[in-house]
């Protein structure tokens, strides 16, 4: 069978900045450890008034054609996974196609076009729907384009709003590919569940507190289904595990669970069983309740063991590299989470070739996807061209004042007009709007 996957990623970050244990947490009057020790988070990227979905997305997008040498029709889809759209009828991958269309010669008219919505686990479900539709032989030598782009916005005052965060990660998805081949088998745990939704409305409702206990038990199950098709999922098998990061401090929780979850019945829980004791095991219970304490208790010690911490250490803090630094994005959080890990092998001058990464996705709503991924023989140019590092030095910091005119400028329900912190040069910004009401964007050299 060919090998499928990601060939190019590119990331578009939003262009300001927000000091989250500094800026944000001193105006809240919040310990700013709150930040970087409890989430994990330093700062939160934010769009600038000029900026949106479309223009990260379009902005991501040309800079991946460019470097890989694309026209349009090299690409026969283009798929966008978003929660933040603002038209429940024309997708965002048609505004993206129109502001390519201004740059490119050619256009997309060819192209089949959608937009993905299942929260955040959007990203990775339009990533599959690509690798079906290059697997089944449909793509005629064509890549699809894959793009996770979102605002994460909550409403102020809320929790939610401590983990807020704007980007785009663009995804060329193709065969032999450069980066990563995906795995053919998945995991899936899936439940009709109310952590987090936005009924007709542009910010969640959330349950914040269950939606990270729901983040867990679909991602166990997921587990579970994963190991049930493809057998292995021992932990330290793979080089990295990159879990979907709505903030660093859910990933922690995630990667405990997914640890025990995985060495249950190997060699590794019988070698650590002489300081730990082995897992609780159902049968041994009289009921469920008791059941669960016990295996909070083994869970809490085992974080405690060396094992646990160099192996949290090698395989999920490099994953968190990004997230700590621009916030939630998303459908795009887990794909930030997998270059993270991979530009930090890069900069320790590590091989991956032919190693394998497992990925965590989860969407509230809920459902959580776990499949496997090789690194194929491309992965360190493709890291190698990323300017991630330079955009995140780049952006303008906000004031408290200036990060609340931000959140306003980009309300939907808000009618103001709001000054540019930055100026854009050479990229898609957004031009107002058209006479029906959509919104229109222009290339500014
Ligand atoms: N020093 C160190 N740690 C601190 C701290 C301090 N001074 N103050 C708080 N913390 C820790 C808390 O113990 C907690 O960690 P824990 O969960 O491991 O116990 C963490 O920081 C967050 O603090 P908390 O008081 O729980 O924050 P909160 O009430 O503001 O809510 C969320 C946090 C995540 C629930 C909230 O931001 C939210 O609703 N986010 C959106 C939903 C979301 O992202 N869900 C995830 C699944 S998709």
């Amino acid at each position: 069978m060919t090998a499928v996957g990601i060939d190019a990623i590119e990331i578009r970050a939003g262009k300001t900045r927000l000091d989250l244990p500094g800026t944000f947490a001193e105006r809240k009057g919040e310990d700013p450890e709150k930040y970087t020790k409890g989430l994990g988070l330093h700062a939160s990227s934010f769009p600038d008034v000029y900026e949106d979905i479309v223009t990260m997305a379009a902005n991501a997008s040309k800079r991946l054609m460019d470097r890989k040498g694309l026209q349009p029709d090299d690409i026969g889809r283009i798929d966008v996974a978003t929660e933040s759209a603002f038209d429940n009828s024309k997708p965002v991958s048609t505004y993206v196609a129109g502001c390519l269309e201004q740059v490119y010669d050619g256009d997309f008219n060819h192209a089949n076009k959608g937009e993905r919505k299942f929260a955040c686990i959007a990203g990775t479900q339009s990533l599959n729907d690509a690798y079906n539709w290059i697997s089944a032989g449909r793509n005629r030598g064509r890549a699809a384009l894959v793009i996770a782009t979102d605002t994460a916005l909550y409403e102020r005052n809320e929790p939610g709003e401590a983990t807020q965060g704007a980007g785009a990660v663009a995804m060329l998805v193709d065969e032999d590919p450069s980066l990563v081949e995906l795995s053919a088998q998945q995991g899936f745990g899936s439940a009709d569940e109310t952590d987090f939704l936005k009924p007709n409305q542009q910010f969640p409702s959330v349950d914040g507190k269950r939606s990270m206990q729901v983040y867990l038990a679909r991602m166990r199950e997921a587990m579970e289904d994963f190991a049930s098709a493809e057998g292995d999922v021992n932990p330290e098998h793979f080089a990295y595990i990159p879990f979907h990061t709505p903030f660093p401090g859910m990933v922690r929780k995630a990667a405990l669970l997914g640890y025990r979850n995985g060495i249950r019945d190997t060699d590794i829980e019988d070698a650590l069983a002489e300081e730990i004791g082995h897992q609780p095991r159902r049968e041994a219970f009289d009921d469920d309740e008791s059941y669960r304490e016990a295996l909070s208790e083994y869970a809490d010690a085992l974080a405690k063991t060396d094992r646990y911490g160099e192996w949290y250490d090698a395989v999920i803090e490099p994953t968190l590299d990004i997230s700590r630094h621009v916030g939630n994005w998303y459908t795009g959080s887990v794909h930030i989470a997998r270059v993270s890990a991979l530009k930090r092998a890069a900069d320790e001058g590590r091989d991956l070739v032919g190693e394998r990464l497992l990925v965590g996705s989860y969407g509230s709503g809920a459902q959580a996807e776990i499949h496997a991924e090789t690194v194929c023989e491309g992965w360190l140019e493709e890291i190698e061209a990323l300017n991630i590092d330079e955009q995140l030095d780049a952006r303008y910091e906000l004031s408290f004042e200036e990060y609340e005119m931000t959140h306003d400028a980009h309300n939907h329900d808000d009618e103001g007009e709001y000054d540019e912190l930055t100026v854009p040069s050479d990229e898609f910004a957004f031009d107002g709007w058209g006479r029906m009401g959509e919104r229109k964007y222009r290339y500014v050299s």
